[in-house]
This record gives C-alpha cells, structure tokens and sequence, in this order.
C-alpha cells in the first residue's frame, strides 16, 4: 500500500469510528432523557376532577417523567395559552382534558407543526381533522346518560317528572349526558324533564340551581338526574332545605361514583350514581409513550363505567379508590 491510500484508508477509519461514537452518545442520551409532558387540566370543579389529576401525577412521578401542570379554571382561553406555553417550551408530548368540545384546530395545529403529539383524555373534541390529537381515551358519556335513564325508569316504573342539572355548557360530558338521558326516557311517555339547567359541574352550581327550580318551573319534581355527584350532592342539600326528603320524596341519580356519592347512597339520600373513571394515569402515559415511539394508537378508547345504586353502595364503599 502506497502512503496515499494509506492516509485514505486511516481518514475513513477515523471518520467511522467518530460517526459510530456521536451516533452511540446521542443514542444513549435519548435513553437517558427524561420526557417532559405538559398536561392542560380543566380545573378542580369536582372531586372527579381531581382524582383525575392525582391519577396523572402520580403516574408522572412512578414513571420518571417531567410534569408541567396548568389549572385552566374552567376557562378555554386559558387552556388555550397552557398549550401554546408547553410548545414554546418543547414539551415532548402534551395531554389535554378539553373543556368544551369546539374551538381546538388552530393550537392543535400549532401542536401538529412542532411535532408534538397530543393525548386527550376524559373529554373529546369536535373536529373534521383527528390527526390533530393521537388518541383520546374517555368513557361514553351517552352511553352513561341512557344507563342513568334506564336506571330511574325501572326504579320509577316509568313515570318521573324530572329535574336535569347539567354540566359546564359546551362540554362533551354535558352534551353527550342529556343527549343519552332524553334518549333512554324516549319510550316512557310518562318521564318528563321539567326543567333543566347548568350548575357547571360544580357542587355550589347544583344547590343554587336546585333551590332557584324548587321555587319555579321544577316545583313538582319528583327526580333529580345531575351530570355528576358534585352537583348531586348539592341538589341534596337545597332538598332537605326545602324541606323535602332526598332518596326518598325525590329520587336523586347522577354520574361519576365518587366516594361521596357511595356514602350519600349508604345515607339513603342518594339513589344511584353511573361510574365514570377519572383513573386516566396509566392509560395516558402508555399512549404518550406509544405516540413517541410512533407507534398507532386507535383513535377512542373507551374506558368502561359500572351503575350502583343504594343497593350495592355499601359493598362497594370500601373499594373505592377516588
Ligand atoms: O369530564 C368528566 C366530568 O367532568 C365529570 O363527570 C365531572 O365531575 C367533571 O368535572
């Protein structure tokens, strides 16, 4: 070998082997790299609420993740400007609970360009574009307004005039619930709402709302069906104000199967709660990871939800982990 190509060959050597130890640090590097997630929370309307967001911190810290966390307040805009700090931010991924329903595309996009991908959870989005978010990963929240439906028609016999107290206008869970519910009363010509308004999800929204309709339009109601517990139980409250008997002179059922709920229910003043669970951790951290790796994910998972009633309450009160 000449001492030209001797030179060649050493320069493609060195140059091999510097290409094989950049590629191997930068390897290694991404194995060691601690993901950082943003997750845009709604709030802290309701105990469901916030056992969904100890479920997604604690499930941060078993997992070595690097959470950035934002309480919306109840308020879009707010969620709005938690997203687009995170993709300043370059958060690896981000989770978000929508709020309502419309108005996600543009920070979506935003998301979409910086290549991060989006995990929804508990509440979906409208939208002709589902690239927009990974996956979403939520209960059916029809399917909980007909089991609740079906519930207050079997107890009932079919006849009920009925309260709704809805959740916060706009929201999946709020549209989906009392579409769900006016679906499974179709068939009973005598289960009637008679009226029906807002208490945001909240507990303080359910009793106001509830006293306000015990005077007027709901005076003669004889069920209470809340869009959650929260509401539910301040419903309880503004009965027994009124002086009327919850669980017993009225009928009260709602949805998600917080503690609270089970132990009204054992109280005998709450009479039957939808499951709904708010333990969304696990699920949403498996998909972050799956979205990073590029691995697809189906665009739904449903997460599968239980009815209990005063008569299961008390085995099950023990059980309950939020
Ligand atoms: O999106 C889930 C709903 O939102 C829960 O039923 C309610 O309690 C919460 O605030």
């Amino acid at each position: 070998m000449n001492t030209r190509s001797f030179l060649t060959k050493l320069g493609a050597t060195s140059i091999a082997i510097a290409s094989f130890t950049v590629a191997s640090l930068i390897s290694l590097h991404a194995a060691d790299k601690k993901l950082t997630v943003g997750f845009a929370q709604v709030g802290a309307e309701s105990a469901w609420r916030t056992a969904e967001t100890e479920s997604i911190k604690s499930e941060a810290s078993k997992r070595g993740v690097n959470l950035k966390f934002s309480d919306a307040q109840g308020k879009q805009e707010n969620q709005i400007k938690a997203v687009r700090a995170f993709i300043a931010q370059g958060v690896d991924a981000i989770i978000l609970a929508p709020v309502v329903e419309t108005g996600w595309e543009p920070v979506l996009r935003e998301a979409r360009r910086a290549k991060i991908p989006v995990v929804l959870v508990d509440r979906g989005i409208k939208t002709a574009d589902e690239s927009l978010f990974a996956t979403l990963i939520a209960s059916d929240f029809v399917a909980e307004g007909r089991m609740a439906a079906e519930w207050l028609a079997k107890k009932t016999g079919g006849k009920a005039s009925i309260i709704e107290l809805q959740g916060t206008p706009g929201a999946a869970p709020a549209i989906d619930r009392k579409k769900g519910f006016e679906a499974g009363i179709k068939a009973h010509h005598e289960m009637k709402i008679i009226a029906s308004q807002s208490g945001d999800f909240r507990r303080s929204g359910g009793k106001e709302v509830t006293e306000a309709l015990l005077k007027g339009s709901g005076a003669s109601v004889t069920a209470v069906y809340a869009h959650n517990d929260d509401m539910a139980l301040g419903a309880i409250q503004a009965l027994e104000e009124a002086g009327k008997k919850p669980g017993t002179d009225v009928i009260v059922l709602s949805i998600d199967g917080v503690k609270g709920a089970f132990e009204a229910m054992v109280a005998a003043k709450l009479n039957c709660t939808v499951e709904c669970n708010p333990l969304l951790g696990p699920m949403a951290f498996d998909a972050v990871e799956k979205a990073l790796k590029g691995e697809k994910l189906p665009k739904k998972t449903v997460v599968q939800d239980r009815v209990f009633d005063s008569n299961s309450a008390a085995a099950e009160l023990p059980n309950r982990r939020y």
